[in-house]
């Protein structure tokens, strides 16, 4: 079969006047009036467990959106359950008919939904109209597409045959459930981490992030109406040990796809580690977590450029992109004109609610989120190596706002320039020009992380010098632009070291990883 040539989304630019920006205030109007209630999703049957979490506006706290149920351990089996008893229906099924519902999601979510969902990742998400269309809309619709072509590649890999002897691969699923564990800061993520194994013919139990269960909710309806059968993808909202502790246990744990912090994968590794003699078969664990991501200034570079890439790659979405910019090496003889820049551009930032489009950034997602990132700030504030000279400020007495702040380390090792802070804060080390190759080599060492990274350079041997010192220090390495926003069929993307298995999502081997193959040999 050939599935359709996947092409990216075209991006709406929301521009004042047009009849989009109308379609999606109308719909931001209307959800901001609705209060949801959010069932949990087994076997296709809404269940309502009577144990309630709240959705809430980051950027208005008071205002809720929605009340969810949390799963408990009954729920949780049921789901595990429901996901086994659908696997031998879904995997019988013509893997065109899988295509299709996959592909029918993503056209209901580029047409009907997309003002929906959008609207739903900027009041549930804190998502600006610019920062959900990139994210809840067209990347999300990308996965989906492009996915389908991908698993058409891996299907279509066969070894070699010769006469009297037939060579086969069968690409089966996993035997087993796999455990989709999703973050709050990306739906595209959050669609694509229990749909991509299913896509390839798994049933799985979904887990969302307590901090974005609105818009998954919202993908788990639009599945349905896609045609996505009962059973096949479970939505299990609820406390990460209390769901986690269940599936991690399960002899048929097959998978587990996670985005999410580094502490929490680790911490289901260790999990799985020590239940490995339990499973039926090795789970898969892929996973994309954390990061401390660069973007490095060679003197030859464009200081405008940086500017430019500084205040997009550590802001936008209030910095909270596992891929955000959160420190920057910068040579003496750019730094002032590049300070100048930052404050110039910083000072017209507008920070406030999402559903006013002028503004640049909204509140962090919610409290927790609030007080870590603050307590960077106030380090910051309060010890030596390292001074805020932009920004600092932060008030949650309505939303959790936080100013964009940047702090400049006299110590290349002062906290804010190691440790992952998932906030709009980046930190900049200024280092003298001629110790380029030392500078290279300190990136490199005082992170534990390898997501993205930035060289911004106008000399080529200088780029290439780069390259190699940081060959490790990125999965996904940008030369001479923000690190952040991949797009899929472009830039896969994934990272190395305490960053995740980089396995790439949106590419042929994160399919890979969700089948296991048999090869057949028949004799004639
Ligand atoms: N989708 C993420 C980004 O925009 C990873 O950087």
């Amino acid at each position: 079969i050939n599935t359709p040539k996947p092409i990216n989304e075209p991006i709406y630019d929301y521009a004042p006047g047009s009849p989009e920006r109308r379609a999606l205030k109308a719909a931001l109007e209307e959800m901001s009036q609705l209060v949801l209630d959010i069932p949990l999703i087994i076997n296709g049957e809404e269940i309502r467990t009577g144990n309630i979490g709240q959705v809430v506006m980051p950027h208005d706290h008071r205002h809720v959106m929605a009340h969810y149920h949390r799963a408990g351990e009954k729920a949780v089996r049921l789901a595990i359950d429901a996901a086994l008893a659908a696997q031998s229906r879904w995997q019988s099924m013509r893997w065109e008919e899988r295509c299709a519902i996959f592909l029918k999601a993503a056209e209901l979510i580029a047409g009907k939904y997309r003002y929906k969902i959008n609207a739903g990742a900027m009041l549930a998400g804190g998502k600006t109209a610019y920062q959900a269309e990139i994210d809840a809309a067209c990347e999300l619709i990308d996965f989906l597409r492009f996915n389908v072509s991908y698993a058409e590649q891996i299907y279509k890999n066969q070894p070699v045959s010769s006469p009297g002897v037939w060579n086969f691969v069968q690409y089966r699923p996993l035997e087993g459930f796999v455990f989709a564990v999703t973050p709050f800061n990306f739906t595209a993520i959050a669609g694509n981490l229990p749909t991509a194994p299913a896509l390839m013919g798994n049933t799985v139990v979904w887990k969302p992030a307590s901090s974005l269960v609105y818009t998954p909710y919202l993908l788990m309806e639009i599945f349905a109406e896609a045609g996505l059968p009962p059973g096949v993808i479970n939505f299990v909202p609820g406390a990460g040990a209390s769901v986690g502790d269940i599936c991690l246990a399960d002899p048929n744990l097959a998978g587990i796809h996670f985005t999410g912090s580094t502490a929490v994968f680790q911490f289901m590794w260790k999990t799985v580690g020590n239940n490995i003699a339990s499973y039926k078969s090795y789970p898969r664990i892929v996973g994309e977590t954390g990061g401390k991501d660069f973007i490095f200034a060679h003197s030859s570079a464009d200081p405008q450029q940086i500017v430019t890439a500084i205040v997009r790659g550590a802001f936008e979405y209030q910095g909270q992109k596992c891929s955000a910019a959160s420190r920057a090496y910068i040579p003496r003889t750019l730094w002032l004109v590049i300070e100048e820049g930052l404050k110039r551009e910083i000072a017209k930032i507008k920070v406030g609610a999402t559903t006013d489009f002028s503004n640049f950034i909204s509140a962090v997602i919610d409290k927790g989120a609030f007080s870590s990132i603050t307590s960077y700030i106030d380090f910051a504030k309060e010890n030596e190596g390292g001074d805020v000279i932009i920004g600092g400020g932060y008030d949650d007495s309505l939303g959790y706002f936080i100013e964009p702040t940047v702090i400049l380390a006299t110590d290349p090792c002062f906290e804010t320039m190691v440790e992952e802070i998932f906030g709009p804060v980046i930190s900049i080390y200024v280092y003298e020009d001629e110790d380029y190759m030392e500078t290279l080599a300190l990136c490199d060492s005082t992170s534990v992380y390898a997501l993205t990274g930035a060289i911004f350079s106008r000399d080529r041997e200088a780029t290439s010098t780069a390259l190699t010192k940081l060959e490790h220090a990125a999965g996904n390495f940008y030369i001479n632009d923000k690190p952040t926003g991949p797009v899929v069929g472009q830039q896969p993307f994934g990272g190395g070291r305490a960053s995740g298995t980089n396995d790439k999502a949106g590419a042929a081997s994160n399919l890979m990883r969700w089948v296991s193959p048999r090869t057949v040999k028949e004799t004639f």
